[in-house]
């Protein structure tokens, strides 16, 4: 080890503008290696802890020019559009360490008939499914299955791509408008059918160097709008993460059925999975099943889970990189953590942005919360609503419960006209 690695010399780019991004940004930030970290875009309140640049995260190349101009020593990807373009080949190509894995190996999230695939070939428990690029092939398929499935666009189409649908007719329907390419375009032409699964849903997610695995806390998100589960699905209103979600059989489980088996399929496949591999599990009474893969972070998961993260989230991001990855990479507190989004009025649907916030700064001198901003644009030290997820405000305490009600507490003293959030976030948790 030579003596640099004690100065801060590394520049470090982060891609992307959610709360995901804010905490990401905000973790890294406390590395001692880390001399200067940029965001390309941020948002309002990246701004006061990162440069923030102007990006077009559709156009890899704009971001290589990006990169021309900043140098990163590191690039950290935080949404999975410019990882399904192949932002991490390109980034190699001019000798860029990047963080995340490549387009070959993000098909595990950009392609829903490419995951169940490979699960099948790989024995890796999920539902039952058809793929059906027709019409017809939907008739068919809907033959065998009992009412309710799940309706699955192929594509990405940014959490709007599964309906669960209780009749042959509407499942009918809506399949027949995914495939005519009008309500999704490209990303329904292939839709995928799949038997409905009920249990709790579980977001497990391992680091992986594209041979081993180190497991991050297991975290829980609220994906509907409403209050007990209701109303259509979002990005994420809400998750928690404490030690009683998972014990240490159940994670053993998954980790050897499930996460190890992930990687090593790919690389038996010939494409090594570099990055984080997010499992959406359903904890059913036959067992942990996937519901989804990402190839990235889960928004608003990262802030609950790197909340409890102790140890040097930079060391083990470069661990992955540089195919060292091993069990204990990541130190974590015991501490549990919840995070409470504030959306815009009208969010999932349309809604109305430049709102003015406040009451931030009340929540944030809270002893053990962070307001990780996501949707939002600051003007003259003031901050002002920018998208449908406004604000993740995230707490943590030694008991889930307290870690909650101080979220809600600071949540409280926050406000702007069409301010709604979810009031249940880990209630299911009863009494953890
Ligand atoms: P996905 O993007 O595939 O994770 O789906 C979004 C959400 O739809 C999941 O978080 C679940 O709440 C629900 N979902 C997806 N697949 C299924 C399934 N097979 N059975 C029941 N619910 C599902
Ligand atoms: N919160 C779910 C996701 O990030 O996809």
């Amino acid at each position: 080890m030579t003596l640099t690695l004690f100065f801060p010399t590394m520049k470090v780019l982060v891609l992307g503008s959610g709360g995901r991004e804010h905490a990401l940004v905000w973790k890294l930030r406390q590395s001692p290696r880390v001399s200067k970290i940029y965001c390309a875009p941020g948002n309002g309140g990246i701004a006061a802890e990162a440069e923030c640049l102007p990006a077009d995260l559709k156009s890899i190349e704009s971001l290589v020019h990006l990169a021309k101009r900043i140098e990163p020593d590191l690039t950290v990807v935080g949404p999975e559009l410019p990882l399904t373009l192949g932002l991490v080949e390109h980034f190699a190509g001019h000798g860029w360490k990047t963080f995340g894995p490549t387009a070959a190996a993000a098909q595990l999230e950009s392609s829903k008939s490419f995951a169940k695939l490979f699960m099948q070939r790989h024995h890796i428990p999920s539902a039952h499914y058809a793929i059906c690029k027709s019409r017809e092939e939907v008739r068919d398929a809907l033959a065998r299955f009992h009412m309710p499935i799940v309706l699955k666009a192929d594509g990405l189409a940014a959490g709007k791509g599964v309906v669960i649908c209780k009749t042959k007719d509407e499942a009918t329907t809506i399949a027949s408008e995914m495939l005519s390419g009008k309500m999704l375009g490209e990303a329904g032409l292939c839709v995928v059918i799949e038997e409905y699964l009920q249990g709790d849903e579980l977001s497990f997610l391992v680091l992986s160097d594209g041979n081993r695995v180190a497991p991050l806390v297991a975290a829980q998100d609220h994906k509907r709008i409403g209050d007990g589960d209701t109303g259509p699905n979002t990005g994420g209103m809400g998750a928690y993460s404490c030690q009683a979600l998972l014990d240490e059989q159940m994670q053993n489980w998954i980790l050897q059925h499930i996460a190890r088996p992930v990687v090593q399929g790919m690389r038996a496949e010939g494409v090594e999975y570099k990055g984080i591999l997010y499992c959406g599990l359903m904890l059913t009474a036959r067992g942990p099943m996937v519901l989804e893969f990402n190839c990235r972070f889960g928004d608003p998961e990262a802030q609950a889970i790197l909340m409890r993260l102790e140890s040097d989230l930079l060391e083990a991001l470069e661990a992955a990189i540089e195919g060292r990855v091993s069990e204990g990479d990541f130190r974590w507190s015991a501490d549990a953590t919840a995070c409470v989004v504030m959306a815009s009025g009208g969010y999932p649907g349309t809604f109305e942005a430049g709102k003015k916030i406040s009451g931030l700064e009340e929540a944030e001198h809270m002893k053990d919360v962070k307001v990780f901003h996501a949707g939002t644009s600051a003007r003259d030290h003031t901050y002002f609503t920018a998208g449908g997820r406004v604000l993740g405000i995230t707490a943590r305490a030694p008991e889930l419960k307290t870690a909650v009600a101080r979220a809600y507490e600071a949540v409280s003293k926050i406000s702007f006209e069409g301010a709604h959030y979810r009031k249940d976030i880990a209630a299911k948790a009863g009494k953890r």
